[in-house]
């Protein structure tokens, strides 16, 4: 292989890796040889994604581990540099939306439900920066490491319906930049901070907001296929290659950030 591209043996721990796009890539990057360490909430849901993994190679293993949980992340960090003797690289995966943090079709601004709108900055935003804070302090001693953050097209542009979810991916955007400048100015370049932000892809949740059958869509689904230059969803595995090169080498002078994986979505206003 390349060696510009090569992952063999680094260590990858992925938060939200019983997910689809962030289980998809660890499994991918475990197939590149990588040792992955597969963080989700909840036990069961760990369980069954190593015992998928495990079929790929034995390099894996699991913890359950809540990304806003300051004490679960610095034990789950603990262990993995017990078992590893170090981490390079933290993908932060772990994401997602809740409908009282959304508009629906007959609401408006006013019946935003704040509670949900907090949980979902949360879980977005300081479920990334905490992991990040956790990881870091190692790739600080180390002196070298890699994080990838999880973006979204709802962050640069305003997307309707979708408002805490998008603060919160916005919010990820300037952290990328913000953890980027803070690692390199202090701490060498060998330390980077990158995201990728995903366009649309059918996932569990929003099938039934983008799609009615295979091939058909809502009106909704129909707006955004118009936005899309490629006149498509993305594949999942559309995501694994991008990620796969922010962690390399070959992105050795690459920091600070944000890569759209969108069908050229972002680059075009529509007309
Ligand atoms: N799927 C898409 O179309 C899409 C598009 C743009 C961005 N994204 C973002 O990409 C990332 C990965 O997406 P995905 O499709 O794998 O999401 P997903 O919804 O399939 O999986 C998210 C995972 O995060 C876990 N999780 C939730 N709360 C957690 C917590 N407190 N601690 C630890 N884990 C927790 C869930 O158990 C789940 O396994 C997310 O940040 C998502 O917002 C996804």
């Amino acid at each position: 292989m390349n060696d510009l591209f090569n992952i063999q043996d680094k260590v990858i721990a992925i938060t939200g890796a019983a997910g689809v796009l962030a289980g998809g890539t660890a499994k991918y990057l475990q197939e590149q040889g990588a040792y992955v360490v597969y963080l989700d909430l909840f036990q069961d849901k760990v369980d069954a994604v190593v015992a998928e993994a495990k079929a790929i190679s034995e390099k894996c293993c699991g913890f359950a581990c809540d990304v806003l949980s300051q004490s679960a992340l610095e034990a789950v960090h603990d262990q993995i540099i017990e078992t590893c003797g170090r981490v390079d690289v933290l993908i932060n995966g772990a994401g997602g939306n809740m409908p009282g943090a959304t508009i629906g079709p007959e609401q408006d601004v006013f019946d935003l439900k704040i509670e949900d709108y907090s949980k979902v900055l949360d879980l977005n935003l300081k479920g990334t920066l905490m992991p990040t804070m956790a990881f870091a302090k190692t790739f600080k001693q180390q002196g070298s490491g890699v994080v990838i953050n999880f973006s979204s097209m709802s962050a640069p542009q305003a997307l309707t319906r979708v408002l805490g979810y998008s603060n919160a991916k916005a919010g990820i955007d300037n952290f990328t930049r913000w953890m980027a400048t803070e690692m390199a100015l202090k701490y060498g370049d060998k330390i980077r901070v990158n995201a990728i932000a995903p366009g649309f892809f059918i996932s569990n949740q929003n099938r039934a907001l983008l799609t009615i059958e295979a091939g058909s869509y809502t009106e909704r689904g129909q707006q955004v296929i118009s936005k899309t230059p490629f006149r498509r969803f993305g594949e999942q595995e559309e995501v694994y290659g991008t990620i796969h090169y922010l962690i390399s080498n070959a992105a050795s002078f690459v920091s600070g950030v944000v890569v759209p994986v969108d069908g050229a979505f972002s680059a075009f206003c529509g007309v």
